[in-house]
């Protein structure tokens, strides 16, 4: 039996992906193995969205090579990476012999019959398939070869937003959805294996578009049947969410959810950039006022909700003027947490075509006082919850100390073992670090 281990870098699509990839395995019959020297087949999911991340998965890919000289096994590269690397192996950029196959992300069904191929065709050159199919892998059971009560479901694949920084389009393809019934069916898959907390993915979950009996079912359409399915499923979560698509009616659905305890108390609803004019070359199609707008609507529905974010600086053309209406809407709207990064140069992208270009140590600045001030305001909103209490949901316990997800989905530590899965009552006593720790009252 041929022994496969992956390496999954990126976001937490990739990592539902490689659950998917992990069936497709283990269904023909291979198995999956946690030591990269056991392997036969060396499987390494990558990400693009940033040179950072592609230098990371790069570094991964060069020192595998020497392994391949003391041993016969097969290096697969997959994920958003195949793109960008099967062209610079078509016009040499890349020297070959590096690995033995490359795939797209909508084209892991394949893997099997690739897999047997190159191990028949050891010295041929690398095969490279990117396929732009209408892929979803809906009839497809993500393996649950992992520990813990939470489950993930890509609801979604690709996205059709073209943001200007942004390779996603490029290199996943064109956005689909998945339908209602292989959703509910993975869940329910899900929930039978013991998981409890149930994230929804896609690049745009407000985007999720499915015709079904003629009639098209949107977001909200596909929660309602997700709780009508499960009626005791209790904090659901979806990732991510493109302001532009949430409308003042989606904000009451959502909120109703919310105060019934179905969802959790959180939104991530990535802003990017503060400046009309920036959010503007960006593609972002809304405004800074916008954006102000749903978010107070939102906590004025929720006030104890936690509005969580991704915010770029240094996209080229960006000025003083425009770095401060970030700051500015960082210090108005006071995120939970936020994800910052600082603009990053991709392939095939518009904003490589806008200049002038910020230059690195501007970023960098940038990108240092953007986190020292939100790293306060994270710290401040988290003391907020001292001496408030909560109910906790534990999902890991470790060195006798549990670890719990909060209704606002912040995670919180008890420093006593605890049962995971179950629910119980802490009072939050003081803040370490950026963590609540708590105290159980019940
Ligand atoms: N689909 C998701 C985001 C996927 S990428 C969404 O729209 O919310 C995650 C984050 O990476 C983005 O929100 C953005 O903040 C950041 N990002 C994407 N491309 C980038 C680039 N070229 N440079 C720097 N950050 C980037
Ligand atoms: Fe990229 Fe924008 Fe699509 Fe998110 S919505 S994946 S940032 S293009
Ligand atoms: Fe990276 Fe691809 Fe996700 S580029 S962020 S792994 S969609």
């Amino acid at each position: 039996m041929k022994k496969y281990f992956i390496k999954t870098y990126g976001c937490q699509m990739n990592q539902a992906d490689s659950l998917v990839v992990s069936r497709i395995l283990d269904e023909a019959g291979f198995k999956n193995v946690k030591n990269l020297k056991e392997a036969d087949v060396i499987l390494i999911l990558t990400c693009a969205v940033r040179e950072h991340a592609e230098r990371r998965a790069l570094g991964q890919i060069f020192s595998l090579s020497s392994l391949k000289k003391k041993k016969r096994c097969l290096i697969g590269i997959l994920g958003c990476m195949a793109r960008t690397l099967k062209e610079r192996l078509i016009d040499g950029c890349l020297k070959e012999g590096l690995f033995d196959f490359l795939l797209g992300p909508d084209a892991y069904r394949r893997l099997p019959e690739i897999i047997e191929n190159k191990f028949k065709n050891y010295e041929d050159r690398p095969i490279a398939i990117i396929e732009e199919e209408k892929e979803t892998y809906s009839d497809i059971l993500p393996q649950i070869n992992y520990e813990g009560i939470e489950g993930f479901v890509t609801i979604m694949r690709g996205c059709d937003n073209f943001c200007s920084y942004c390779i996603v389009p490029y290199v996943r393809g064109r956005e689909r959805s998945r339908p209602i019934s292989s959703i509910i069916k993975e869940i329910d898959f899900l929930l039978s294996k013991g998981k409890k907390l149930i994230t929804l993915l896609g690049q745009n979950v407000f985007g999720y578009k499915n015709i079904e009996n003629g009639r098209i079912l949107n977001f909200a359409d596909l929660l309602t049947n997700i709780f009508e399915k499960f009626s005791n499923l209790k904090y659901l979560h979806f990732l991510t969410s493109h302001p532009k698509d949430l409308s003042f009616e989606l904000i009451e659905k959502i909120s109703k959810l919310m105060k019934e305890g179905k969802l959790f108390k959180e939104l991530h609803l990535p802003l990017q950039s503060g400046s009309n004019r920036i959010l503007k070359l960006m593609n972002r199609k809304y405004t800074r006022e916008e954006y102000y707008e749903k978010v107070k609507y939102l906590k004025e529905l929720i006030p104890e909700i936690s509005i969580t974010t991704d915010l770029i600086v240094g996209f080229p053309t960006e000025t003083e003027e425009d770095y401060e209406a970030t700051l500015e809407m960082v210090r108005k709207i006071e995120f939970d947490f936020a994800y910052m990064f600082k603009y990053s140069e991709r392939p095939y992208t518009k904003a490589r075509e806008i200049f002038p270009k910020v230059e690195e140590e501007v970023k960098q600045e940038r990108l240092e006082k953007l986190i020292s001030l939100q790293n306060d305001i994270t710290k401040r909103k988290n003391e907020e919850m001292i001496n408030k209490s909560y109910p906790i949901i534990i999902i890991k316990v470790q060195n006798k100390e549990s670890l719990g997800r909060l209704p606002n989905n912040k995670l919180a530590v008890v420093k006593e073992e605890l049962e995971v899965g179950k629910e119980y009552i802490i009072k939050i006593i003081k803040i370490d670090g950026w963590t609540p720790i708590g105290e159980i009252i019940k």
